[in-house]
């Protein structure tokens, strides 16, 4: 028997994490927000203190504030690393976008292996990934291999075994797909590339904050993630790398910056960067952005991340519930792996009409999903702050839509930003 809104309402009832819910900014109304995984939602904190930080730490201390903010990189870097990273402190800092970090690092471990010509990433990375390893490639005189993953499913393990050799000095993958949410598994991955000697970086950015992640546990090399999606930092926020602390004093960063610098200020001659994991900093960090981070870090870390991964587990198992009851006969398919355990905590419905299905609710029905090529409806509850009733009225609301044709009055243009 498919699940009532009340037992949703029910379930709300009972949740652990629903104090965590009243962390966020949440206006009254009926808005289903269910795209978490692309720009996480404002704590109620952050504005309160990135006030405090304008107007007494910026305004009233000015340069004098320095002195604090410089610790920011790595406060919150290991704020996050402990909570939500498995990672012991002094591997992680935060600044710069995730791009430039996955440039950085990419580029420092494809020098650590000189005799080695080959970068591997699959063909369903996210496409920053893919364009920073071409680009990476053709200056480096590199080749890219890219393996072949499947949209829906990921990236299997007969076709890693087969893509990395001994000429590989580097993989690059993501830990969570970022249109399916099929999750690969993390220790049993990084053995299989260590193991051929190559060095593995992890894209974290659909996986921080959703599921439990042990770095160092599994003896991970490289990591980067962003700052804006389940770590609620706002829009633009920095982004966070790992680099296992044996790898720190081999690895060089390609961007020579006075931020890695050892001792900064002596302002000398040439670069000495830092013994540790600053060395990969590069220039001036973004203070504001790293105050709002460390604010939409603290409600995850509050719960706790096997709180939010069972909820997110629960919440994704309720959508593949509905789907499968109401959605699968009107034209959808689920388009991401239907064991919990082998997904994040979103869900990708394909529909020949998903684009217009994805509009229609946003301007008519008050749901925000989102849309990713080439024709899914993604849906990414966030555990910290999606209800289970968030859940069922948006899969109410999408039955509706397609029952009704509703979504064959909007306009099947696609706008620049999905
Ligand atoms: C998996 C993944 N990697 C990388 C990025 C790009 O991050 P940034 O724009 O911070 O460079 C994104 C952005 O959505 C992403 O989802």
């Amino acid at each position: 028997m498919v699940l009532s809104r009340e037992d949703a309402v029910v379930l709300d009832a009972a949740d652990p994490l629903s104090p965590i819910r009243d962390l966020f900014e949440i206006a009254a109304g009926d808005l289903v927000y269910l795209d978490g995984n692309s720009l996480g939602r404002l704590p109620r904190a952050t504005p309160g203190r990135l006030d405090d930080f304008v107007r007494r730490e910026w305004g009233a201390e000015l340069v004098r504030g320095w002195s604090s903010w410089m610790e920011l990189p790595t406060t919150v870097g290991d704020l996050i690393g402990e909570h939500l990273l498995g990672a012991a402190p002094g591997q992680v800092v935060v600044s710069d976008s995730t791009t430039v970090n996955l440039f950085k690092l990419a580029s420092a471990a494809a020098a650590a292996r000189p005799g080695r010509r080959v970068l591997v990433t699959d063909d369903d990375n996210f496409p920053t990934d893919r364009y920073v390893l071409e680009g990476l490639a053709a200056s480096a005189g590199l080749e890219l291999r890219i393996l072949h993953a499947d949209i829906d499913e990921g990236l299997s393990t007969e076709e890693l075994t087969a893509g990395v050799d001994d000429d590989t000095a580097l993989v690059v993958l993501s830990h969570v797909a970022y249109r399916s949410g099929a999750l690969l598994d993390m220790k049993a991955v990084t053995s299989l590339v260590q193991d051929r000697g190559a060095l593995l970086l992890w894209d974290l950015c659909h996986a921080a904050g959703a599921v439990p992640i042990d770095l160092d546990g599994s003896g991970v090399d490289l990591a980067v993630g962003c700052g804006y999606k389940y770590l609620n930092g706002g829009p633009g926020a920095p982004s966070f790398l790992y680099v296992r602390r044996d790898l720190q004093p081999e690895l060089v960063s390609p961007i020579w910056g006075w931020f890695a610098q050892r001792d900064q200020f002596a302002m000398g001659p040439t670069f000495q960067p830092h013994p540790d994991v600053r060395r990969f900093l590069a220039g001036t960090i973004p203070v504001a952005g790293l105050v709002a981070l460390e604010e939409g870090v603290r409600p995850l870390a509050q719960a706790g991340i096997a709180a939010l991964r069972a909820k997110g587990a629960a919440l994704t198992s309720l959508i593949i519930e509905l789907h499968d009851a109401w959605l699968a006969e009107l034209g959808f398919r689920l388009a991401t792996p239907r064991a919990a355990d082998r997904r994040g905590s979103h869900v990708s419905l394909e529909h020949p009409d998903a684009w217009r299905i994805c509009r229609a609710l946003i301007e008519r029905r008050g749901v925000i999903p989102d849309f990713r090529g080439p024709d899914r409806l993604r849906l990414g509850p966030a555990p910290a702050y999606t209800r289970f009733v968030d859940v069922w009225d948006a899969l109410d609301r999408i039955r509706q839509v397609v029952l009704t044709r509703e979504f064959e009055e909007v306009s099947d243009e696609l706008p620049a930003v999905t």
